[in-house]
């Protein structure tokens, strides 16, 4: 019986894939995930209060430091993470970066340094260009914001897919999304952090001209004054809430949809106050959404808007067309 059950064993090891979850030989505050299958290994070292970045060889294909106490990310610490595609720092208060931080890390997609606590105008300027195939950048939420992220920083991340940042009001630390984003040709989404206040006017994504989503959820008090004119790329657009009066943002919005010609979803949460006065708004708004773009998905939740239709007004063609409106208060 044990010989049959071994022979069991050895067969399956040999034709499946095993996931083996152990501590990491190199540091054991991680754990390494272990597919048999595969060549490479992804490393968890998730709140352990680490301070100083371990030593990794060189099979590890992700990497969790999340939730540590890393305060600085000294030359070369991963230099010899050829095969590193993932790298998550987010909650480590990192102030100090250099020039060499990021060195050897020519493979890695997506570089997650989400509430930490960096000064982009004190670090050094050629801190990223390493990182030669990076697609995904976060760097959202840090505690240091008040800041515009310079674009010279990023600017030879020229396969940038993906960027996830805090936005501020143009101030002496920078405009928002200055000429050097220009080049990156291939940036399509865009995700806003800590973000309040802000005019989103025609020139706000000058520099940014391939978007296709646009997040702006997180933007308190935000202003829709056309900013997005012409976007006939736009596939999914999300907004926050509008400052007062909301109308002014709204009547813009209602015009610049028509130019929206691709635009499948569009989220409106939370973006109304109580006692706006829509007087038709909602109807034109509805209207041009459906003749002039491809809308599918459209969510009003947690809006306050007295006038809607019964739903025989509207006459969607589109089958896949999904639409939240509660908990809506009317
Ligand atoms: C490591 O993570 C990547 C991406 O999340 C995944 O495709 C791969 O299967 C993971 N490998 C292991 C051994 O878990
Ligand atoms: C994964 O585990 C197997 C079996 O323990 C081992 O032979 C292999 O070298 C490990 N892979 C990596 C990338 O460490
Ligand atoms: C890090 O590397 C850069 C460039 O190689 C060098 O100028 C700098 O002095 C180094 N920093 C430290 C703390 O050694
Ligand atoms: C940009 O994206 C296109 C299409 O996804 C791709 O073919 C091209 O190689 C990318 N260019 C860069 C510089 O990453
Ligand atoms: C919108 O922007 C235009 C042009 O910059 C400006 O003239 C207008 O006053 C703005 N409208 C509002 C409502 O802020």
């Amino acid at each position: 019986m044990k010989g049959v059950l071994c022979l069991i064993i050895i067969f399956m090891m040999k034709y499946c894939q095993f996931i083996i979850l152990v501590p990491c030989k190199f540091d054991s505050r991680c754990v390494c995930l272990n597919d048999t299958s595969k060549p490479f290994i992804n490393v968890s070292c998730v709140g352990k209060d680490i301070i100083k970045i371990p030593k990794f060889p060189p099979t590890v294909y992700s990497i969790d430091l999340s939730n540590n106490k890393i305060g600085s990310i000294p030359n070369r610490s991963f230099e010899y993470q050829v095969n590193l595609r993932i790298l998550d720092l987010t909650s480590n208060c990192i102030t100090v970066l250099e020039t060499d931080s990021f060195k050897g890390l020519q493979n890695l997609h997506k570089l997650v340094l989400e509430r930490s606590c960096i000064n982009f105008h004190k670090v050094p300027v050629s801190v990223f260009t390493p990182l030669t195939s990076l697609k995904h950048l976060n760097c959202k939420y840090i505690w240091f914001h008040g800041i515009n992220l310079p674009g010279l920083l990023v600017s030879t991340l020229i396969h940038l897919e993906y960027l996830e940042v805090d936005v501020s009001q143009s101030t002496p630390y920078g405009i928002l999304f200055d000429k050097h984003f220009t080049k990156l040709l291939n940036l399509t989404k865009l995700k806003t952090g800590v973000c309040s206040g802000i005019e989103f006017d025609e020139k706000t994504f000058i520099n940014m001209k391939y978007l296709t989503a646009i997040d702006l959820s997180s933007c308190v008090s935000q202003k829709y004054n056309q900013s997005l004119y012409g976007r006939n790329k736009l596939n999914s657009l999300a907004l926050g809430t509008f400052i007062l009066p909301q109308t002014k943002s709204f009547l813009s919005l209602i015009s610049d949809v028509k130019t929206f010609s691709s635009l499948e979803s569009l989220f409106l949460i939370g973006s109304f106050e109580p006692n706006v006065e829509f007087n038709g708004l909602i109807f034109r708004f509805f209207n041009n959404l459906q003749i002039h773009t491809k809308i599918k998905e459209l969510r009003l939740n947690n809006n306050y808007i007295r006038e809607i239709l019964p739903p025989e007004k509207f006459s969607y063609h589109q089958e896949l067309f999904k639409f939240w409106i509660s908990p809506t208060i009317s």
